[in-house]
């Protein structure tokens, strides 16, 4: 069997991953890479191996992929460094002799400087252009938008306000949960015949903020009132209320993408690859907002 790293196994999106992982293969099979061992005594009771490195310290990486067959690369969440950490990634996985890389990029239609969210996309942009002349075998996974990410959007005062604040007019987003995504990476990790392939993670359907409201009002029974301000209207609102520069521009660039459709991106690729029909907006929503 293929020895397996994922990265970012601490996080959110890896720690999934290995979860699924475990249940797909031996445990010995597993690696995954941690900044801080110390941080993942969970990870280790798990029986996976854990290994010391940083997308900053290029040796570190070279060092933790040496006999790696695939490498699963969450990509960074240190947006402000990450060109410089995806490229290590990519040329460590080279020098090291990883068989295949699968890339968590991200789904879009527009790839230019003109994208509202130009800044974040282009490390990802660059990942995706380093792996394909890299000559080592990639798998680039766009994802979509976590599903997740909607109450991150709408704040911990919504039910409180009643009030959904975001400007993100009728754009429609074909969400899709972090979770499907960590099991989706699992099958693709343990089978074969991804070499070399793009493939677009992403749901069946797409949803407004206007639908998301709908869908909360009725769990919770509380009038929700959607609200799409202008773009600085919002910045300001956000200002006022003492949010940090950085995230305000971050969460204003993604709801200028979704009012511009940027993840109106449908199909049926999770169930092709599960087998299953992908977890709803609705469904997951439940488990937030639910009883
Ligand atoms: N499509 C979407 O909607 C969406 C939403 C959110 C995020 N994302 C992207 O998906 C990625 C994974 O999301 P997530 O929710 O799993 O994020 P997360 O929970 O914040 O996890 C990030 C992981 O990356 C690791 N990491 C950060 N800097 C590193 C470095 N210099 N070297 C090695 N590892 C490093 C962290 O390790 P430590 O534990 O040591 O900090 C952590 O394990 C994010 O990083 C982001 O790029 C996409």
């Amino acid at each position: 069997m293929s020895t397996i790293l994922v990265t970012g196994a601490t996080g959110s999106l890896g720690g999934t991953t290995v979860d699924f992982l475990l249940k797909r293969t031996d445990a010995p099979n597993i690696l995954v890479l941690v900044r801080d061992a110390a941080k993942a005594a969970d990870l280790k009771s798990k029986g996976v191996t854990l290994l010391e490195g940083d997308y900053n310290d290029y040796a570190s990486l070279v060092k933790a992929f040496k006999g790696i067959d695939k490498l699963y690369f969450v990509s960074s969440s240190d947006i402000e460094n990450r060109n410089s950490q995806h490229k290590n990634v990519v040329d460590a996985a080279k020098e090291a002799g990883v068989k295949h890389v699968l890339y968590t990029s991200f789904v879009r239609k527009n790839e230019t400087e003109t994208s509202p969210i130009a800044s974040i996309a282009e490390s990802h942009l660059k990942t995706e252009q380093w792996l394909e002349a890299s000559g080592v075998n990639y798998t680039i996974l766009k994802h979509t938008i976590y599903t997740d990410m909607i109450p991150v959007f709408l704040g911990d005062k919504l039910l409180e306000t009643g009030i959904a604040y975001l400007p993100a007019g009728n754009g429609k987003v074909a969400f899709a949960s972090r979770n499907d995504m960590a099991e989706v990476a699992s099958v693709l990790l343990t089978t074969g015949g991804h070499e070399n392939k793009v493939y677009d993670i992403t749901n069946e359907t797409a949803v407004t903020f206007q639908d998301i409201t709908n869908v909360i009002t009725k769990i919770t029974s509380k009038e929700i009132t959607y609200v799409s301000p202008s773009s600085e209207e919002y910045i300001d609102t956000l200002t006022k209320a003492g949010v940090p520069a950085g995230y305000i521009h971050m969460f204003a660039g993604f709801a200028e993408a979704f009012k511009q459709n940027e993840f109106d991106a449908v199909n049926n690729k999770i169930e092709t690859i599960l087998g299953r029909k992908p977890e709803t907006v609705a469904e997951y929503l439940k488990g937030v907002y639910g009883n």
